[in-house]
């Protein structure tokens, strides 16, 4: 039985390809851990604040901010954190836009990935504290990245395994439903 922490940061709802691959990997975790519990974070009806001098203040400790201030903003990065710490599973659906990851997502991140709570350089080295969680990426783009012309814009997944492993979350599985809006791909893409 495993805490799954499904994640969602497509614009497109119930027509998301990501989301669908992302709920086709839960189904089969579900599956082989029976009584499992799945919590769902739609980054699109729960956006995080894009990275503002406010949160630089608090969670760098750089200034002084109203306590009024500091105590909002630490509550939110703080759910966000306990969240992802009591998840044995993270499971993201991740629409490639714009090349990159929506920035919903990277929203969510810069509330997470924080010194003194998600990593640390307390000792003098770089250590992280996100320990024990299985991840699972559930990639879905318009174009194709695994071969062809567009190989060296993959950005996304790189990208993901360098910030989430920052963090601790080194143990990273990729499905890809790539060509979602090409015709000869999309029809199989899932
Ligand atoms: C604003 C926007 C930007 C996009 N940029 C890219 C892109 O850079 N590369 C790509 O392969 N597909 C791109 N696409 C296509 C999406 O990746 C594709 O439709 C995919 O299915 C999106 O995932 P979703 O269905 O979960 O929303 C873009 C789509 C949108 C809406």
């Amino acid at each position: 039985m495993k805490k799954i922490l499904k994640i969602i940061s497509s614009v497109k709802g119930a027509e998301s390809k990501s989301t669908q691959l992302a709920d086709a990997v839960i189904e089969k975790l579900i599956a082989q851990y029976p009584g499992s519990t799945v919590k769902v974070k739609d980054l699109l009806k729960q956006p995080y604040e894009h990275f503002h001098e406010g949160h630089l203040k608090v969670y760098r400790g750089m200034g002084d901010v109203a306590p009024e201030i500091a105590a909002g903003v630490e509550k939110i990065s703080e759910e966000a954190i306990n969240e992802l710490m009591s998840a044995d599973i993270i499971v993201i659906g991740v629409p490639v836009y714009n090349f990159h990851i929506p920035s919903t997502l990277k929203g969510w991140l810069d509330h997470v990935m924080r010194a003194g709570k998600t990593f640390s350089y307390a000792s003098g080295q770089k250590e992280a504290l996100v320990n024990d969680k299985k991840v699972y990426l559930a990639v879905a783009s318009g174009g194709v990245y695994s071969e062809g012309p567009m190989q060296a814009y993959n950005f996304v997944v790189p990208y993901l395994e360098a910030s989430l492993g920052f963090i601790g979350m080194t143990d990273i599985s990729t499905f890809w439903a790539e060509g979602c809006d090409m015709p000869g791909y999309k029809e199989t893409a899932l």
